[in-house]
């Protein structure tokens, strides 16, 4: 194994950053630039990022990403960065009008799912690029909680959209070193077509797993499958097809 891998598969997001420790201009730079370089569709570069050190900014994200119950994102105040990603067509547009043409593909739920995979592919290098270089990450999705918010706080043009943040730092002592566990290997590669067999048996061992695993964190009694019911038993951001569509994109 080598350390690319090594430092891959002992990553684990973290949520406690040292205070007071910024992240120097060179390092943020070579990974803004790992961020920019990562495969995207047709070379369209249909996404932006925006670099957030403003201290006020980030504490208005940890309002607006408080969950109706249990705890503030407060580290996203406490990191030295927070990273904005959106999609943006507004580049695009801009280049297409310049050759006296107009933007159509962004009418369509591509639009959503070309951009959206675009920003999960730079998330995940940056993130690698970030703890290769001993920073630690955490991938933000609950900016969508009030995208509406999101687009007034960061003047968002139209034909771009707020897909996920990351906050960014150097990992502080009280930072968990512990991987997260995954459901066993049969559930998630499957050879030449989808099979799912005896799901029940992985379920019920990754349940005991996840039980210890929560337990070592000082909660009693969960599973992986009470979890996601928490997520998953509910309706959520409701309003992203109409802020979609408020900012001149489209989901035919
Ligand atoms: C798209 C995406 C959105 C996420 N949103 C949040 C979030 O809003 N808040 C948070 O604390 N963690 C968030 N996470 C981190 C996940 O909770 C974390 O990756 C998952 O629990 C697995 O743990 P690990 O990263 O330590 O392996 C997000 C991760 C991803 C990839």
């Amino acid at each position: 194994m080598n350390t690319s891998i090594e430092t891959m598969l002992s990553r684990r997001s973290v949520r406690s950053f040292e205070l007071n420790k910024t992240i120097p201009e060179e390092v943020l730079n070579t990974i803004l630039k790992v961020g920019q370089q990562s495969p995207n569709s047709a070379n369209g570069q249909q996404y932006s990022v925006i670099v957030v050190d403003n201290q006020n900014i980030k504490d208005q994200l940890v309002e607006i990403t408080a969950p109706s119950s249990g705890n503030k994102m407060t580290y996203i105040s406490k990191a030295p960065i927070f990273l904005l990603f959106v999609i943006d067509y507004n580049k695009i547009e801009k280049a297409i009008a310049m050759e006296g043409q107009e933007m159509i593909a962004s009418e369509n739920l591509e639009s959503l799912l070309v951009g959206s995979v675009d920003v999960g592919i730079s998330i995940s290098a940056m993130s690698a690029a970030a703890e290769s270089l001993g920073l630690g990450t955490v991938v933000v999705g609950a900016i969508r909680k009030d995208t509406t918010k999101i687009i007034d706080l960061f003047k968002l043009p139209k034909y771009t959209f707020p897909i996920a943040g990351m906050a960014i730092g150097y990992p502080s002592e009280k930072a968990s070193t512990q991987i997260t566990p995954r459901l066993s290997m049969e559930t998630f590669a499957h050879r030449n077509v989808y099979k799912l067999d005896n799901f029940e048996k992985h379920l019920a061992d990754y349940n005991q797993t996840m039980k210890e695993f929560y337990a070592t964190r000082g909660i009693q009694d969960l599973t992986w499958s009470k979890f996601i019911c928490k997520y998953y038993t509910k309706e959520l951001y409701t309003d992203i097809a109409e802020v979609y569509q408020k900012q001149g994109l489209g989901l035919k």
